[in-house]
């Protein structure tokens, strides 16, 4: 599947934000923490949830999907090993607490996920291990047993990772006794998760210096919840909208969730209005360059610089983005320069208490600009769900026609992208 893409034209208007991915997918997993049924509204409807949709009915749940909500109801397990299962994203492993919680042992699949560094997941094992399981690593599946049931235990983790920390929350939930997770991750889908738990009758405190404290119970309930709007979803239109000189409101953006990338966006000349229901993006002036590091929330994201990196090509003077968090996320480099921009990579690094330095992986991008972009008649082969939407954004911004393969890999986290875009007077068809 593909889209044709003619760019150069301001894109205007309003775009309501779907449920996030990065969120709707973990709280899927904790509903299979209950034998009673679970209620998520505002549920996208994007290929990621598809699969684990698919992941969960094979463990067991019934999953109704009615008018942008979904009820899951799992009331027994009836499969507690799922390895022939896909290995499209890296979900499953999630699936270790709650299948440990129920039936005592469980086997997930080697993850799979997108293409942008080693992504390793020792941290979830270390958690699981801590917390009285015993793991194998097989050579396709991991397998993990605790046939007298979870205990609660210390975890520490070397570093905020998210799904190590969703790991670890959902598997201590159930837990008998206290389980203290330090160095926690705490983006916003992860405090969802916590609401969410808290209302199914989970005891959790968050605390100082990035501390969760959680009181293990014997049985969690069923739970209405509502899936906070996609931030990644928020920044691709911001940066659309600047990109393009045009004026986007983005309903259901969350200020809150995207106070850093707020911040980058005034510091490199661009303005934002928060309204009621949502946030306007707009370009008042010419852009500058500026430096942004990606980090764990509250911090700058890793997934927001591949969008930010096309409206830095049109910033004057040279932008830096010092990604910290994975070793490899610059491939997309190679289609920005076939787009005209000027990109460099490198693995010299300014700080030296970044954890990649002295290490040899490309993670600083210099772009140099304002290019005018133009890819009129090339073809781009989308490469992950990130670097695929920096294909559609940069094709927007430039002049001329181009061609789009792959595109089921970003309806894996947009939904129906190329809808929404037209409707913002995007010139973008979808092809079969
Ligand atoms: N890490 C380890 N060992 C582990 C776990 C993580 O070394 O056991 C390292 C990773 O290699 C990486 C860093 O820790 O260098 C951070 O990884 P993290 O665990 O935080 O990432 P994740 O949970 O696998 C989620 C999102 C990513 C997002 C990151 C960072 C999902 C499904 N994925 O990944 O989203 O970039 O957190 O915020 O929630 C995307 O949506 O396109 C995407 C890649």
């Amino acid at each position: 599947m593909s889209f044709i893409v003619h760019g150069g034209r301001p894109l205007q208007g309003e775009v309501k934000l779907a449920g996030s991915k990065n969120g709707t997918t973990k709280l899927m997993v904790a509903a299979l923490l209950t034998d009673e049924p679970c209620t998520l509204h505002n549920f996208p409807s994007i290929g990621d949830v598809a699969i684990t949709a698919e992941l969960c009915r094979k463990i067991g749940s019934v999953i109704t999907i009615r008018d942008g909500s979904a009820t899951i109801h799992t009331p027994e397990i009836k499969q507690n090993k799922v390895v022939e299962l896909s290995r499209r994203n890296r979900i499953p492993i999630l699936a270790m607490g709650p299948l440990l919680a129920r039936a005592g042992e469980a086997e997930v699949p080697i993850l799979g996920g997108d293409k942008i560094g080693p992504r390793p997941v020792d941290f979830h094992l270390d958690a699981l291990r801590a917390l009285g399981a015993t793991v194998e690593v097989t050579k396709t599946s991991y397998l993990a047993r605790a046939p007298q049931g979870l205990r609660g235990a210390s975890i520490s983790l070397p570093f905020p990772s998210v799904g190590a920390t969703e790991t670890s929350i959902l598997a201590a939930v159930l837990a008998k006794g206290e389980t203290t997770i330090t160095n926690a991750a705490l983006e916003p889908e992860i405090i969802s998760m916590v609401k969410m738990l808290q209302n199914m009758g989970a005891i959790i405190e968050l605390g100082a210096n990035r501390d969760i404290y959680i009181e293990g119970v014997s049985k969690l309930r069923g739970v209405v919840h509502e899936i906070i709007p996609d931030r990644n979803e928020a920044v691709s239109f911001a940066c659309l909208a600047i990109a393009t000189g045009g004026e986007i409101l983005v309903r259901g953006a969350i200020q809150d969730h995207l106070i850093t990338f707020l911040n980058a966006v005034r510091r490199v000349g661009a303005e934002y209005r928060v309204v009621s229901g949502g946030i306007v993006f707009f370009r008042p002036g010419p852009l500058r360059a500026i430096t942004v590091t990606t980090a764990p929330h509250p911090g700058f994201m890793t997934d927001w610089q591949q969008p930010f990196a096309v409206l830095l090509t049109q910033a004057q003077g040279i932008s830096y983005i010092h990604e910290t968090i994975y070793e490899d996320r610059f491939a997309y480099a190679e289609d920005l320069r076939a787009f005209g921009a000027r990109i460099s990579v490198a693995y010299e690094c300014p700080a030296a208490q970044c954890r990649f330095f002295g290490k040899k992986c490309n993670h600083v991008a210099a772009i140099e600009g304002p290019v005018e972009l133009n890819a009129d008649g090339k073809e781009f082969h989308v490469r992950d769900l990130r670097s695929g939407m920096i294909d559609i954004i940069a094709a927007l911004v430039s002049k001329g026609k181009m061609r789009i393969e792959g595109v089921d890999e970003i309806d894996r986290g947009y939904e129906r992208i190329d809808e929404r875009l037209r409707k913002l007077g995007g010139d973008i068809k979808r092809e079969e």
